[in-house]
């Protein structure tokens, strides 16, 4: 029986009837979602939608309103971002923020917090993303886009979360960058960490994710696996471009 049990998906990160926002502004409103471990989800939705509202609340950032939040067995409803790290949750936030005046490797080595344990995790970031290990003494400044994406999310996984979450990683990358750090994505699931991804480009989100969310003014419309939204006559023409 113990058995049987262990080899069912655990639920990672349960967000249970959640409203919060910005000041008298509520955005999200009930919204409820879990991710299991082991799986990509990702939230879609249009401009505006809450859906970085969303990672923001799961993080901390923003108060929650009503509602709870349980991650890996803990309550963290109540919980602020320096918190999180510990616990096992990283945040690549929309627009990538990385020292653009230090090298690649002294952004790497800043990501796991002066912990010299996490520091040796570098190579393993490297092997992920050779392309920071041939320009680890480069400025990040010169990095393009895509690079620089991928310096943001090694410098999460210095810290060797359980759970990643990822805001809008193809925003403002060509289409060909998007299936490269998509690919990455997959990758970094392989190895262990659960995904927690928030996209406009539904289209890609939805061919990687298990499952997804859609999100419309502050509400979950719609949940599914994400081969099967892929599907759905109203995600292709609300989301999809027909
Ligand atoms: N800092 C803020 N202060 C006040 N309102 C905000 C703030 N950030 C977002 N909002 C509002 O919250 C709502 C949801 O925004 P959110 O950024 O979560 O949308 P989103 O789904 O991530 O959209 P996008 O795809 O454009 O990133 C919007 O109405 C937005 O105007
Ligand atoms: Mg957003």
């Amino acid at each position: 029986m113990e058995k049987m049990n262990s080899m069912k998906s655990m639920t990672l990160l349960s967000v249970s009837h959640v409203s919060s926002g910005y000041g008298k502004n509520e955005v999200l409103q009930d919204v409820s979602f879990r991710v299991d471990e082991g799986e990509i989800v990702s939230l879609i939705g249009p401009n505006g939608a809450g859906k970085s509202t969303a990672l923001k609340t799961v993080f901390g950032f923003l108060a929650v309103q009503k509602g709870d939040i349980t991650f890996d067995g803990n309550g963290i409803t109540k919980k602020k971002p320096h918190e999180m790290a510990k616990l096992g949750m990283c945040f690549v936030h929309q627009g990538r923020q990385i020292f653009r005046n230090m090298t690649v490797e002294e952004n790497l080595i800043l990501g796991a917090f002066a912990d010299k344990k996490l520091e040796k995790n570098v190579d393993k970031v490297y092997s992920v993303f050779p392309v920071l290990k041939q320009k680890k003494k480069a400025n990040a400044s010169t990095l393009s886009g895509g690079q620089q994406q991928q310096l943001a999310i090694g410098r999460a996984l210095m810290l060797k979360p359980k759970l990643l979450l990822l805001d809008e990683p193809s925003l403002g990358l060509d289409p060909k960058t998007v299936q490269l750090v998509f690919g990455k994505i997959k990758e970094i699931r392989k190895h262990g960490t659960t995904i927690l991804l928030v996209e406009q480009n539904a289209r890609m989100a939805l061919e990687i994710s298990d499952r997804a969310y859609v999100f419309e003014t502050g509400r979950i419309k719609l949940e599914g696996a994400g081969r099967k939204l892929l599907k759905n006559k109203n995600v292709q023409k609300l989301y999809l471009g027909g």
